[in-house]
């Protein structure tokens, strides 16, 4: 049998580990050795108060029972500070960090109202921000830090009814995608997945016998791979994960067209240069603002644009 990951004496932070796939993250860490806490503010999925209360408590209980170590908080991760201060005060230390916790308020944009989209704001990008920010200067201290946040394909691809969501879920990756930029010299991991598992979540959205094979315990490996100590590398990556599948995504340019920057770079010179900008054909995959400097210089060493027909769009500009 090959060794296995473990976690002695780590402390992992999971946020809504009181079911779905933050339950299978605290119960995974707790076998193997992580001492865990388990936070959950028991609420229902769109963020009310009908959900059960103390769920963390009986993710905790099992996590022990099995030998593990693990212990409840009930803040809302809005309140993030108050949870990694429990880790602190339970375990002297945090050291691996699963922003996870969400909710849905999906509805059709035309009748999304202000709360809606503040609400999933406020959870998602916020609450993560919280956890995140006050787990930082303990892992800037220690220069050893994980953290794991949680996207959605709605985030990576657009999802119909789900404008806020994906609008959040989006901006965790530019957000985990900056943190591993700015932790890299601290020993600070960050990286984010797109999961899909079965929950309370996805049980209205799914037939059963699709949600039969997409255990949230499938999506774990994953996870627990990428927060280990010998992840040294892997960091500021997209992952898409669930039902035994696992990618990893990145963000791919056209070669596009470089035009020179003066009075006739108008509608004109871009439709004449259109075939290019939308040719992927050569293309680049960048990961930092820098390498858009290159591209600038480029296009100001070229001669002054041609003009195309620019009054008839149909056929040159897609719709979809
Ligand atoms: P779930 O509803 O089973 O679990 C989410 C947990 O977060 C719940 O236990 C809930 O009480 C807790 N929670 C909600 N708001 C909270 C808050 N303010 N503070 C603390 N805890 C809070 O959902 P599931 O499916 O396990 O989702 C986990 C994460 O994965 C979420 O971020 C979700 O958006 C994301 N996700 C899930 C997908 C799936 O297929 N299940 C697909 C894409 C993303």
């Amino acid at each position: 049998m090959p060794e296995e990951l473990r976690y002695d004496g780590q402390t992992v932070v999971v946020t809504g580990a009181g079911g779905g796939l933050g339950k299978a993250y605290a119960t995974f860490f707790g076998a193997r050795g992580a001492n865990v806490v388990v936070n959950d503010l028991g609420g229902g999925f769109k963020g009310d108060g009908s959900g059960s209360a103390k769920a963390a408590d009986t993710v905790v209980d099992e996590i022990k029972k099995a030998g593990g170590n693990a212990v409840p908080n009930y803040d809302s991760v809005e309140n993030g500070d108050k949870i990694i201060e429990t880790a602190i005060k339970a375990f002297g230390r945090i050291d691996v960090l699963i922003n996870n916790a969400g909710i849905l308020r999906d509805i059709s944009f035309k009748n999304m109202k202000d709360e809606d989209w503040d609400l999933i704001m406020k959870v998602h990008v916020f609450g993560a921000y919280k956890c995140a920010h006050a787990a930082w200067p303990h892992f800037k201290k220690q220069k050893y830090g994980r953290i794991i946040n949680t996207a959605s394909a709605a985030g990576l691809f657009g999802s119909f009814g789900q404008t806020n969501y994906s609008a959040a879920k989006l901006g965790l990756v530019g957000f985990t995608e900056t943190l591993a930029k700015e932790g890299v010299k601290y020993n600070i991991i960050c990286n984010v997945i797109a999961p899909i598992a079965a929950s309370r979540m996805t049980a209205t959205v799914m037939p059963p016998d699709v949600l039969e094979n997409l255990k949230p315990e499938w999506v774990v490996p994953l996870v627990a791979t990428l927060v280990h100590k010998n992840n040294t590398r892997e960091t500021g990556s997209i992952f898409e994960v669930g039902g035994g599948h696992v990618a990893k995504l990145r963000w791919e340019r056209a070669k596009g067209a470089c035009l020179k920057a003066d009075e006739s770079m108008n509608p004109g010179a871009i439709l004449a240069r259109w075939d290019e900008v939308v040719n992927y054909k050569e293309p680049q995959y960048p990961s930092g603002p820098a390498e858009f400097m290159d591209l600038l210089e480029q296009a100001n060493q070229m001669p002054t644009n041609k003009q195309g027909e620019d009054v008839n769009l149909k056929g040159k500009v897609v719709v979809i």
